[in-house]
């Protein structure tokens, strides 16, 4: 491993595969050697120059390398991903040969949770379609229509992980009452536990899908589920689109199988299915959960802190368990 100093140019370099935030690109740019492979029109070609070089992989939490990408490289130590979701990286095809994977937890917490509470009030209360309502003119013509009051009614998240118990403790103070489904065993907590997704749908007004992606949860939430919430229920998702069955969305809220959803990520974004861009009862955002620029900047900070430690010699930082 070869250390280097700050602020000297070295010969380590990155394979930038996602788009990063200028203020890291150029921060990184000062001592690392950042290769652009964001959309490279020759991407055989470019690897075959570059690739006994590359010893890390900048990557994102909707972009990142397959097994193919890690294996051409022989000399790849590790990738720090932009993201605290870490699915859109072939983890296990990197672990396989000790490529280091690390991720962005805990800094992005507070501002996802507070997206996911935001939706949480806006969807039953049509704080989306009363601003549409205003602006268009139309309570020149009249009332909107009444919506639905939050505090009392049943939350159940999926997914009890870090951002699944920040909404938690949030939604415990709009005087929500939590339970949730979780497949590790979550140990003491003052929510209710469900056996089953669909045990906890049944027993929601609104839910939030707070669990990780990946292909092991991909159409998790299936049609049988959102019929479970039933016409009076919401359901929330500020985790990945692939988690939720987005034809089968779609149908339920057309049909009136659910009274709405508040979405921030969808399967195939940034491509927003048509029929969901026309519902009046339907919140959509462009995956903005951990839009801020204190968040931002904190995840960049420990994107450059995992890679600055590795190159040192040091343990990373944040590194992705072991996956299996
Ligand atoms: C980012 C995310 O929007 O952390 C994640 O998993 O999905 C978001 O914070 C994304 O990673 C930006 O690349």
């Amino acid at each position: 491993m070869t250390n280097v100093t700050p602020g000297t140019r070295t010969l380590v370099d990155l394979l930038q595969v996602a788009q990063l935030p200028p203020f890291l690109t150029e921060r990184l740019e000062k001592e690392f050697t950042l290769h652009d492979f964001i959309a490279p029109d020759d991407p055989d070609g470019m690897l075959d120059e570059i690739a006994p070089k590359i010893r890390g992989i900048l990557a994102g939490g909707m972009k990142g390398p397959n097994a193919n990408l890690i294996n051409r490289l022989e000399n790849l130590e590790i990738i720090a991903s932009f993201s605290v979701g870490f699915d859109a990286t072939d983890v296990v095809a990197a672990q396989e040969r000790d490529v280091i994977v690390t991720h962005t937890p805990e800094v992005l917490t507070g501002d996802v949770a507070d997206l996911a509470m935001t939706f949480i009030l806006m969807a039953p209360r049509r704080i989306g379609e009363a601003e549409r309502f205003l602006r268009s003119g139309r309570w020149l013509e009249g009332r909107m229509d009444l919506g639905t009051t939050v505090r009392g009614k049943r939350l159940g998240i999926l997914g009890l992980g870090r951002i699944g118990r920040a909404v938690a403790r949030r939604a415990e103070v709009f005087g929500l009452n939590i339970g949730y489904y979780d497949i590790k065993p979550m140990g003491d907590l003052p929510y209710r536990a469900y056996p089953s997704l669909l045990d906890l749908a049944e027993a929601s007004d609104i839910l939030l899908v707070a669990c990780e992606g990946g292909e092991a949860n991909r159409g998790l939430v299936n049609g049988d589920v959102l019929k479970a919430i039933g016409s009076n229920g919401f359901l929330i998702n500020t985790a990945r689109g692939p988690i939720v069955d987005q034809s089968a969305l779609v149908a339920a809220l057309e049909d009136r199988a659910i009274a709405g959803a508040a979405l921030d990520v969808f399967d195939g974004e940034p491509n927003v299915p048509a029929a969901l861009m026309k519902m009046e009862n339907v919140v959509l955002t462009p995956h903005i959960a951990s839009s801020t620029h204190e968040t931002r900047r904190a995840m960049g900070d420990l994107v450059y802190d995992n890679l600055r430690a590795h190159f040192d010699g040091n343990p990373v930082l944040t590194p992705v368990p072991p996956q299996t």
